[in-house]
């Protein structure tokens, strides 16, 4: 008797690819995630990943927090907690929040797994399939993944050396409006942008504000990095000066420890209600070990001072980062200057493109993330991110050093056989090549 062949058996099909939701088109590989199998074998220097550098972490204090936990309070922390989050915890996080100016009530809190999924949350409770979010170009990769899950459109706003451009927004707005779409967030990254590195000034926010105010929008405030501003000083968060118009997103993954998952959200009342309802519906609560641990470290150890130290570490790193580049760099390539965060966004000289470099890149042992990621409509390709945060400054030199090597190749390439792009344009499209699919 023959055997019976299931449909994809003994293949690496997926049987399942015509019973999936529609809003699973959206969900692919980001090229981040792509790359960390890669990226991280040693050899490499991985200047693509935004891993924070949790090894400056008191980890022997943290253990004594974490052991101490289940051994007095285990019956609570092993258990089952609240949907919008621990109560000590929320009343500690507006002190947390203090800096940026953010005033609150702990019942303005929702704990969550991180501010991703917070981020998850408030689009899921706005966005139906096709309403617009209006996003910096470039923006952050996995809100474009959030995005594209619930079938947003996805509109662009430019950027200048000071972030999102308030009359760019305006128009933006007045263009989705008058071809009849429904917009529904502004969702912007103020504070040390990612991919960007640029910080939006006080004047600016209040622009941004104005602007999203008279339109009648919910701006969606993301704020991982505000408290790593190298000079000390720490920008005044939207939220501070509007309550009822924005949703604020926090996190303990940058100046605490990234793999708790311990992030929130700061939202108006109604709002609030309907992320706790979705937060039970997605995880039931928040972890309580998770919650604690961050509760107990934040009674018990000068959190402060722990954020100073990663100030001084990741400006040690940006400077590195930035002394090479103004070393080596070829003519042509620009970069932004950060002043806190974890990025520098780097322009290739005319003709060059990252995506269809990155291989040769990673040939000659260096890591970055293309552009074209940073986008939902395929901008970004003479552009790069680069993260100082995780290698050690050495290693951030060696990997420029090798990167300026490839930019220079990549240059001779171009002048004898033209740019990849223009052979694009002259040859129509193709599969992409086995290395980037
Ligand atoms: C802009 C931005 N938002 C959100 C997140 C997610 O952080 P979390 O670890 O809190 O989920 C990140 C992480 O890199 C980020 O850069």
């Amino acid at each position: 008797m023959e055997p019976t062949q299931q449909p994809g058996a003994g293949t690496r099909l997926d049987p399942w690819v015509d019973a999936y939701a529609a809003r699973t088109r959206g969900l692919t590989a980001s090229q981040v995630r792509a790359l960390f199998a890669v990226a991280s074998r040693p050899e490499v220097v991985s200047l693509a990943g935004g891993m924070p550098f949790v090894s400056a972490l008191p980890l022997d204090a943290m253990a004594d927090t974490v052991a101490r936990l289940i051994r007095d309070r285990g019956a609570v922390a092993l258990q089952y907690g609240s949907g919008q989050g621990d109560v000590r915890l929320r009343e500690q996080i507006l002190e947390v929040m203090a800096p940026v100016g953010v005033t609150a009530h702990p019942d303005d809190i929702v704990v969550t797994a991180g501010s991703q999924m917070a981020l998850d949350l408030v689009v899921r409770v706005f966005c139906d399939p096709g309403d617009v979010v209006l996003v910096e170009a470039p923006t952050y990769v996995t809100a474009l993944g959030v995005f594209s899950s619930y079938q947003c459109e996805v509109v662009h706003v430019p950027m200048d050396d000071e972030g999102l451009r308030p009359d760019a927004l305006r128009e933006a707005i007045d263009a989705a409006r008058a071809a009849g779409k429904r917009v529904k967030l502004v969702y912007t990254i103020p504070s040390f942008h990612n991919p960007a590195g640029v910080c939006q000034g006080p004047a600016r926010r209040a622009e941004v504000l104005e602007v999203v105010r008279s339109a009648g929008l919910l701006l969606l405030e993301d704020d991982p990095y505000g408290l790593l501003g190298f000079d000390g000083s720490v920008p005044r968060a939207i939220r501070a000066d509007e309550s009822e118009g924005v949703v604020y997103l926090g996190t303990f993954s940058k100046t605490i420890a990234a793999g708790l998952r311990v992030g929130w959200a700061v939202a108006p009342h109604g709002v609030r209600e309907k992320l706790v309802l979705a937060n039970e519906t997605a995880t039931l609560c928040p972890s309580n070990l998770t919650q604690l641990t961050i509760s107990e470290y934040l009674a018990t150890q000068p959190w402060f001072d722990q954020v100073k130290v990663f100030r001084e570490v990741y400006r040690e790193r940006r400077d590195a980062l930035l002394e090479s580049l103004a070393g080596l760099m070829p003519e042509g390539t620009r970069w932004t200057v950060p002043a806190g965060g974890f990025y520098s966004w780097v322009t290739l000289p005319d003709g060059l493109d990252a995506a269809a470099m990155l291989p040769r890149a990673v040939a000659a042992l260096v890591a970055y993330v293309p552009g074209t990621g940073f986008f939902a409509d395929g901008q970004g390709r003479q552009s790069l991110r680069l993260s100082y945060c995780y290698p050690e400054p050495e290693r951030i030199r060696e990997g420029v050093r090798r990167l300026a090597g490839v930019i220079e190749t990549e240059l001779e390439i171009v002048e004898t056989f033209g740019s990849p792009t223009a052979v694009a344009e002259r040859e129509g499209p193709s599969a992409p090549s086995p290395d980037l699919a």
